[in-house]
């Protein structure tokens, strides 16, 4: 059962975070959107307050069901941020009568290029050599656009070193190891909100425009002067962006 923290009272949101971050990397959502909504934050394996253990992006799927029952909620708002988004698609596809809409932000429906899995498997060797001490600086360059301010940069320099090696490796894993879901798009029918940043390096402006128009009901809203954690980077923005949506 993955952990999780719940906020707020209304119709239930429930976001899932990117790697490899935690419930937390949601807060600046949680504080502006809890005196409207029922705001859940679930956490990953091994990050956050869930423990580690190996895991699946399509058994992350199953997990949020998991707790969405518990919690009783039947149909809700899911958003998902690049890994989140990962698990986000296919479980949309699996329980459309689960989401109401979703938000995809900083994320792609493709699975790893043989390219990128080697990338995910140099990541691991690393991470098995020299632990996550390397980890901040590798990272940060790719999660953050060039105009990222100096205490976004602290900020997601210290929660990045919070994570242990063997959530990482699990975390890596799970992503090397997805499914494509791309030919799920075409049929997910609940209004889609894709967010994509202008600067993000890990997925290209052009890859957001294309999901949203391969989506039946998506539309694609672009945070200016931010790379791959808008919602970090240019939090009023990004929630100017949910508050249209919702
Ligand atoms: C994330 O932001 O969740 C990851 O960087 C996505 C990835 O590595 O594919």
């Amino acid at each position: 059962m993955l952990e999780f923290v719940e906020k707020g009272q209304g119709p239930a949101l429930l976001f899932v975070h990117a790697f490899p971050f935690d419930h937390s990397m949601w807060d600046a959502q949680v504080r502006h959107l809890e005196a409207r909504y029922r705001v859940i934050t679930p956490d990953l394996p091994g990050f956050g307050l869930t423990p580690d253990r190996p895991w699946s992006i399509a058994g992350a799927g199953e997990e949020l069901r998991e707790l969405l029952d518990k919690l009783g909620v039947s149909a809700c708002t899911v958003a998902g941020l690049s890994m989140g988004g990962y698990i986000a698609i296919p479980f949309t596809a699996k329980y459309p009568q689960r989401v109401s809409k979703l938000v995809l932000a900083h994320t792609r429906a493709r699975s790893d290029t043989e390219l990128e899995k080697a990338a995910r498997n140099g990541m691991i060797a690393t991470l098995g050599r020299e632990g996550t001490a390397t980890l901040p600086d590798k990272l940060l360059p790719r999660l953050l656009g060039s105009k990222a301010s100096a205490s976004v940069r602290e900020s997601v320099r210290t929660r990045i070193a919070k994570v242990t090696v063997n959530a990482a490796v699990h975390a890596v894993e799970a992503m090397r190891d997805r499914g494509d879901s791309t030919a799920l798009l075409g049929g997910i029918q609940c209004p889609v909100l894709v967010i994509a940043g202008d600067g993000d390096a890990i997925i290209k402006l052009e890859d957001s425009r294309n999901m949203a128009a391969s989506l039946p009901k998506g539309t694609l809203e672009i945070i200016p002067n931010t790379g791959h954690l808008s919602n970090i980077e240019d939090p009023a923005a990004f929630n100017t962006a949910l508050d249209r949506f919702l």
